[in-house]
């Protein structure tokens, strides 16, 4: 039987995977399709969503979006994903090929895959392992092919999934690149960051917006340096401030109209209500941006004023924010470079550097932050 392999990192699976699916089950004509999810393509860097949340997107729209001839005979393989490592394409297929020696194996690959075949594992056993088959995607034109590829020559969409992560994060219109139901469950679960960029770009003033980006971008060299998640640092670095799509005015209504649980927050509302967003943050980035990891949650509530216990994600987000790149103060950099080398002394530090900016401009001192001090900060 004629078996179609059709491998790939889906993140997320498009139109373009539609056409060169349909383009090379119409050449080949296969008994059977097997779609296999990389857990992490081994020429890659680590996929933006969760492999659970590309193999949903699989399931919702691209099996769907085939037609009926092939859709019947089209199954996912998740070996790949259920090993929760690299897997190289010559293991799976020669799985495959132990477990069903009648098997004839056809491989099809998108032409970036394709063009970048000299840095596939094993490249000799897998020309002779299976058929080789791919299409040049509009703006590939340049991609060269090994001989051994054969070239289905259909007119494919011009999409890829890098384009499309660009354009989702920054809440650019995919709808021509993505099956509508993808694009749904990409918005409903925030996936790369849909619909958050797009709020806070049309929300926020340019420079809270790119403070926004800095501190992402600190937040994920310090969870991959500190051993967290950088998807989650990611994630939380960009909900920190979209308190701030609130106006500063209507902080304390919004407070006690959502019964926000806040240290002292009469006191806050009269002294300094500013320092609320934090906690409205963290309420609109649950209800407003279907944020549900506590966690995160947390580091957004408590990057301001810090909080009396906090994880390693908490304490990352404060300094991420504390000195990230657009933060001018004299301590910035030092900071930033002490971040990487110790976290909880950077952390004392930039609350150290928080609590003296307060004391020279005459303003209040949130009991919290000097608690915080006192026990952490203060030397024995
Ligand atoms: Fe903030
Ligand atoms: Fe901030």
């Amino acid at each position: 039987m004629k078996v179609l392999v059709f491998g790939g990192s889906f993140d997320p699976p498009h139109v373009g995977h539609t056409a060169l699916l349909v383009a090379a089950a119409q050449r080949i004509r296969p008994g059977r399709i097997l779609i296999v999810p990389a857990y992490h393509a081994a020429l890659k860097p680590s996929p933006r969503a969760a492999a659970q949340e590309r193999l949903r997107m699989l399931r919702v729209g691209l099996i769907p979006s085939l037609p009926e001839r092939w859709r019947r005979i089209a199954r996912i393989d998740t070996r790949e994903m259920l090993g929760q490592r690299r897997v190289y394409t010559i293991e799976t297929l020669a799985a495959l090929k132990s477990e069903h020696p009648d098997w004839e194996l056809h491989f099809a690959v998108g032409s970036d895959g394709a063009a970048a075949w000299s840095l596939w594992r094993a490249p000799e056993r897998l020309a002779r392992i299976c058929r080789w088959w791919t299409a040049r995607r509009p703006g590939a034109a340049a991609h060269r092919f090994p001989p051994h590829f054969s070239v289905i020559a259909r007119p494919m969409p011009p999409v890829s999934s890098t384009q499309l992560r660009a354009d989702l994060a920054a809440g650019r219109d995919c709808s021509r690149g993505l099956h509508p139901r993808i694009a749904a469950l990409i918005a409903r679960r925030g996936l790369y960051n849909a619909g958050l960029m797009a709020a806070l770009k049309a929300g926020l003033k340019p420079g809270r917006f790119a403070h926004i980006l800095a501190v992402r971008k600190l937040a994920e060299a310090l969870a991959l340096r500190w051993g967290e998640d950088p998807r989650r640092a990611s994630w939380a670095a960009l909900l920190h401030d979209c308190g701030r799509l609130i106006r500063r005015r209507r902080l304390a209504a919004y407070a006690r109209a959502r019964h926000l649980r806040a240290p002292r927050l009469g006191e806050i509302i009269r002294r300094q209500p500013g320092l609320l967003h934090a906690y409205v943050g963290a309420d609109l980035a649950r209800r407003r941006f279907g944020c549900r990891d506590q966690e995160v949650l947390a580091a957004v509530r408590s990057h301001t004023l810090g909080a009396p216990r906090m994880s390693r994600l908490e304490t990352l987000l404060y300094v991420a924010d504390a000195v990230s790149e657009d933060r001018t103060h004299p301590h910035a950099a030092a900071l930033r470079w002490l971040s990487f080398r110790d976290l909880d002394a950077a952390f004392a530090q930039a609350l150290s550097a928080k609590l003296r900016h307060a004391l020279e401009h005459g303003r209040w001192l949130h009991p919290l932050s000097v608690s915080l001090w006192n026990r952490i900060g203060a030397k024995p």
